[in-house]
């Protein structure tokens, strides 16, 4: 089960940014839950593991993991189980970003069990053939991230488009209840309305907001340019 599979989603992926280190990614969260009750766009926010649980009980958008591994909640010191994220109170995890990636067996055992523990999955592709792949696991959400173009401040809206384009088209002829997401150097109001005409339902976004001097506004431009934008 999706957070709002049917309208323009916003998730930051606040990465082990200093700027999202301890108290930093309370107020990154903060100010994302303001802009989200504000606007009425859906905003989540993925911040570093080791604050997911006081972030959970700090705001009411959803929260996700940045990574989950498949091992049990047992002797398996450093891992993140599917059953710690549940146990946090947080509404699912990203599997598979470029960062952190899982071989792809791996990935469709990690979103039948967070599926299995009402938890959303949101898994990362770099292609679109890659993508197209991942979709017959049926996690809710694949955002499509080129790895080149990642925090390069060259949207993948601006200067791939094409990327999005034919992600939507073969992820949906694989899986067509995924919600597909795109991602990488998403700078502005701007990328975020064209990624989304292109037909993706939303972004997945780091740098541009966790490191901006204001992230409260620079979430407020990213939500004022994805309401009123029909994603696919
Ligand atoms: O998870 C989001 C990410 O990989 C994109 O990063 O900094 O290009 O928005 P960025």
């Amino acid at each position: 089960m999706g957070i709002g599979a049917d309208r323009p989603l916003i998730v930051i992926n606040f990465k082990n940014y200093r700027e999202a280190q301890g108290d930093g990614a309370l107020r990154i969260a903060k100010a994302a839950e303001d802009v989200s009750r504000r606007t009425g766009v859906l905003v989540a926010v993925a911040p570093p593991q080791v604050t997911l649980m006081q972030v959970v009980r700090s705001v009411s958008i959803p929260v996700f993991a940045q990574h989950v591994d498949d091992v049990e909640p047992s002797s398996t010191t450093g891992f993140v189980p599917p059953e710690s994220v549940s146990a946090s109170g947080a509404s699912g995890s990203i599997i598979n970003h470029s960062e952190h990636r899982l071989p792809e067996d791996t990935v469709g055992r990690l979103v039948r069990r967070m599926r299995d523990l009402g938890l959303t999955s949101l898994v990362c592709a770099s292609t679109p053939d890659e993508a197209a792949r991942l979709a017959r696991f049926s996690p809710d959400y694949i955002a499509i991230e080129p790895p080149e173009l990642i925090g390069t401040g060259r949207a993948v809206s601006r200067v791939a488009p094409e990327v999005i384009s034919r992600g939507v088209e073969a992820v949906h002829a694989v899986s067509p209840d995924v919600t597909v997401l795109c991602g990488a150097g998403i700078a502005s109001g701007d990328d975020v309305r064209a990624s989304i005409e292109l037909g993706a339902m939303g972004v997945l976004v780091s740098s541009a907001i966790v490191r901006a001097p204001d992230p409260g506004a620079k979430v407020e431009e990213f939500a004022r340019h994805a309401s009123g934008v029909r994603g696919r």
